[in-house]
Parts: C-alpha cells; sequence; structure tokens
C-alpha cells in the first residue's frame, strides 16, 4: 500500500473538512496516478468530495465504524482488520491510502512509500500527517521540482519506508 497526500510546511492537510489548498496540477496527477486503482479512506474524506460522491473509474473503499451507513458506488470497511482480506479482491491494481488525517495516522505502517505533495506554505490546519522528515523509518527518495501554480510553490516527493 502506498501512500498520497498533499501536506503543507507543517504537514498540515486539512481544515474544516477540506483541503487546505487546491492545485489542479497536483489534482491531475492525482486522478492520473489513482485511476484504475484502488483508493483507501475515511468516510469524513468521501464527504469532502464534490456532491459527496465517491471519485469515478476507481474502487473506493470507504472506512466507516457505523454499519448503518449507506454511500453508492463505495466499498465500505468497518474494521481495519477487514482491509487485508478485503484488497485481495483487488490483486493486480496499486493501493492508495488517500486519507484523512486518522485514515493515514492507521495505516501509515503498513505502507511502503508515500506520493507527497510537499507545499511550501503554511496555512491554518485541525489535521495534519505524520512528519515523515522526523520519522527515523522513512527517507526521502525523491525530491521533485519545485512548482508553482497561481503563486502557491509545490514539489512532488516520494518517501520510502526503510527496509
Ligand atoms: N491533503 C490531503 O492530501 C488530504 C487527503 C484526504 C483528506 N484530507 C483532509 O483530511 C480531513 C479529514 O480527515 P479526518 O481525519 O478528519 O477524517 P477521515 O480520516 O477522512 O475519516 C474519519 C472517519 O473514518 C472512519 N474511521 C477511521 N478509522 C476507522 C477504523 N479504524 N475503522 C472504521 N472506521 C474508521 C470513522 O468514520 P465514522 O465516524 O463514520 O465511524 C471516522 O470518523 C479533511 O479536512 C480532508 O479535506 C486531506
Amino acid at each position: 500500500m502506498d501512500i498520497i497526500v498533499a501536506v503543507d510546511e507543517k504537514w498540515g492537510i486539512g481544515k474544516d473538512g477540506n483541503l487546505l489548498q487546491r492545485i489542479s496540477t497536483d489534482m491531475k496527477r492525482f486522478r492520473a496516478m489513482t485511476t484504475g486503482n484502488v483508493l483507501v479512506m475515511g468516510r469524513k474524506t468521501l464527504e469532502s468530495f464534490p456532491n459527496q460522491k465517491p471519485l469515478p473509474n476507481r474502487v473506493n473503499i470507504v472506512l466507516t465504524t457505523n454499519r448503518a451507513y449507506e454511500a453508492e458506488g463505495v466499498v465500505l470497511c468497518h474494521d481495519l482488520a477487514d482491509l487485508p482480506e478485503l484488497l485481495k479482491a483487488y490483486e493486480g491494481k496499486q493501493v492508495f491510502v488517500a486519507g484523512g488525517g486518522s485514515i493515514y495516522a492507521q495505516l501509515l505502517p503498513q505502507c511502503e512509500r508515500a506520493y507527497v505533495t510537499k507545499i511550501y506554505h503554511t496555512y491554518p490546519a485541525d489535521t495534519t500527517f505524520p512528519n515523515l522528515d522526523e520519522n527515523p523509518e522513512w527517507v526521502l527518495a525523491e525530491k521533485g521540482e519545485v512548482q508553482e501554480e497561481n503563486g502557491v510553490r509545490f514539489s512532488f516527493d516520494v518517501y520510502q519506508k526503510m527496509k
């Protein structure tokens, strides 16, 4: 399993149920990387999508403890312990952990790689991602070149779990 996330300079990822910053280059890359593959997300992240709908042309696995929860076009998972069994149905596809904060924190130990869009700004945030620069188990494997869109600077970095 791999992680895909956009973080600010303090590893903030969200505020009031939304992203901190929309970057269309990042959205396009997210779509290109995840289309045809599998996303694993929390219920709040699903509900942050337009019309609270799953993202098209991908398997959307949504974690919720609420067994009465219903959402069209998603695969529900009520217990993280059930996730490996659920994922067996999608062998051959890449599995991306797509947030939010609670899901990243819980699944980080099971992930090998993290595709981190680093945004060179600090926003007010109420949700964060574990700081991989301070985690001895993770190394920055690729540092992307700094790009700019509408005055927002960012890079596509890749972190790798140490073997
Ligand atoms: N920057 C990024 O790349 C990025 C990506 C994704 C999301 N985000 C942001 O992150 C924020 C949302 O993160 P969040 O931490 O508040 O919510 P979240 O992780 O998206 O969803 C949390 C919900 O997932 C369910 N859940 C969590 N752990 C579970 C478990 N072990 N078993 C079953 N269900 C479980 C629970 O749903 P129930 O309450 O229904 O039980 C929980 O309330 C938003 O601001 C969003 O925009 C940012």
